[in-house]
């Protein structure tokens, strides 16, 4: 045995949007409809999963997974501000329940950046008031799914959905203000604060004492391009405060440092069960741009691939608290599946060896879908969807989690067979 999972489970992740398909009117259809998707595609079509849900689950179980991060869909839940429609509910709840006869446990995603497009239209996460508004998707969500669903991420990525749709202005709603882009992430660490409460009350409500609530922390590693250089270095801990360091603080403990503006309503406290991080990815920094090191291992989308950066980021989350972790995502985008398998074998490798508690694993994502901006020309799945024909077909990759599942860690044949003889590109 090269290394042994020991206690950490594996499984796959997915979002609504970039699955489910449907012209729902959130914030997502209507970005494809101002033409922002690069290659053209339209998340209405996405992997069609609303109607192959069950096809899905039974490929999935058939692979061996027992754990599944998935999400739901607020603009399909509540099509006006007022309504919740009962028919999605249950068809999400036929969904929970086929999974949990599986033996699959969901861990669900309340909050995967999109909107209903009546949400957006209000200002959606840039105005306090619309906090509320936020919470009561999360107890209806809660009150439908609770006796299904034990485990939840309220919100994915604060950080990204702020600066991608606030400050980039490549997603939804395209604005370009640093201070917006703050006041959204400020905003969303306060949902999630009192969503966590809210979700613990409920379930308790319900007669349920195992609940465990997190948000998804999207961390990267970031260094400076020349370590010699203050204007690289001190880049490097300004972007890496901006982007992630101020975040983690906030939403796990309530305290909220320069420039996250503390609001006045929440307390300081402890807001996570469990540590849950995305991790990809590093970045390089030369004063205020950002880039990738001259010869470092790349993915097709030109993101590095660094492992022990994942270690890094774990490290300084588990120093603000101290909880098990779940990777509720890592996975990279490798269209012609040339080289995923090394990349899953560096990164369990690198969480098996960390001696710190990492009881998940996530990959992303379980079958190709809709990237968003990217749309569906990159492909991060282990199964590869045909989206003329819907049909899906478990990659190399698919195989080789497959059999890491089965082995409980990987063995030299298993290396011998998936791992050796894959390399990265520059
Ligand atoms: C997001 C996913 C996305 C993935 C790959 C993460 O930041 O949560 O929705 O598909 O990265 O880009």
């Amino acid at each position: 045995m090269i290394f042994t999972l020991e206690n950490m489970s594996l499984g796959v992740a997915a979002a609504a949007t970039q699955i489910e398909g449907g012209d729902l009117g959130h914030s997502w259809n209507d970005w494809y409809r101002r033409g922002r998707i690069k290659d053209g595609s339209d998340p209405a079509r996405a992997t069609d999963h609303w109607n192959r849900w069950k096809g899905d689950a039974g490929l999935m179980a058939g692979m061996g997974l027992r754990h599944y991060r998935l999400g739901i869909e607020w603009a399909r839940i509540c099509p006006t501000r007022d309504m919740a429609d009962q028919a999605a509910v249950a068809r999400y709840r036929e969904e929970l329940q086929h999974l949990r006869e599986l033996g699959i446990s969901p861990l669900l995603t309340i909050h995967h950046f999109t909107n209903p497009m009546w949400f957006e239209d209000m200002g959606g996460f840039t105005k306090a008031e619309n906090i509320e508004i936020f919470l009561d998707f999360v107890a209806l969500a809660v009150r439908s799914f609770g006796d299904l669903v034990s485990e939840y991420i309220t919100i994915n990525e604060p950080n990204v959905y702020a600066t991608e749709s606030y400050y980039f202005g490549e997603w939804p709603p395209g604005e370009k203000s640093m201070g917006r882009a703050m006041t959204v992430m400020a905003n969303m660490a306060v949902c999630h604060i009192r969503a966590y409460g809210l979700i613990h009350h409920i379930r308790r409500e319900m007669g349920f004492d195992d609940t465990r609530v997190s948000f998804a922390h999207h961390m990267r590693a970031f260094d400076p391009k020349s370590p010699m250089n203050p204007f690289h270095r001190t880049g490097t801990r300004l972007m890496e405060r901006l982007f992630q360091g101020v975040v983690t603080p906030a939403l796990c403990r309530g305290i909220f440092k320069w420039p996250l503006r503390a609001p006045a309503t929440t307390k300081r406290g402890e807001y996570v069960d469990f540590i849950a991080v995305n991790y990809y990815t590093r970045t390089i920094v030369s004063g205020f741009s950002a880039g990738t090191r001259k010869g470092a291992p790349l993915n097709d989308l030109g993101w590095e691939i660094y492992p022990e950066g994942m270690l890094r980021c774990l490290r300084a989350h588990y120093g603000v608290i101290q909880r098990p972790i779940y990777i509720t995502e890592n996975g990279t985008c490798d269209n012609t599946d040339a080289f995923r398998c090394r990349y899953i074998y560096e990164h369990l490798k690198a969480l098996c060896g960390s001696g710190l508690p990492v009881e998940r694993y996530y990959h992303w994502c379980f079958c190709d879908n809709f990237e968003w901006a990217e749309g569906e020309s990159a492909r991060f799945g282990l199964v590869h969807v045909d989206y003329e024909t819907q049909k899906r077909t478990v990659k190399k990759s698919g195989e080789f989690y497959r059999d890491v599942l089965r082995a409980g860690g990987v063995t030299e044949e298993l290396y011998e067979a998936y791992v050796k003889g894959q390399e990265y590109h520059d």
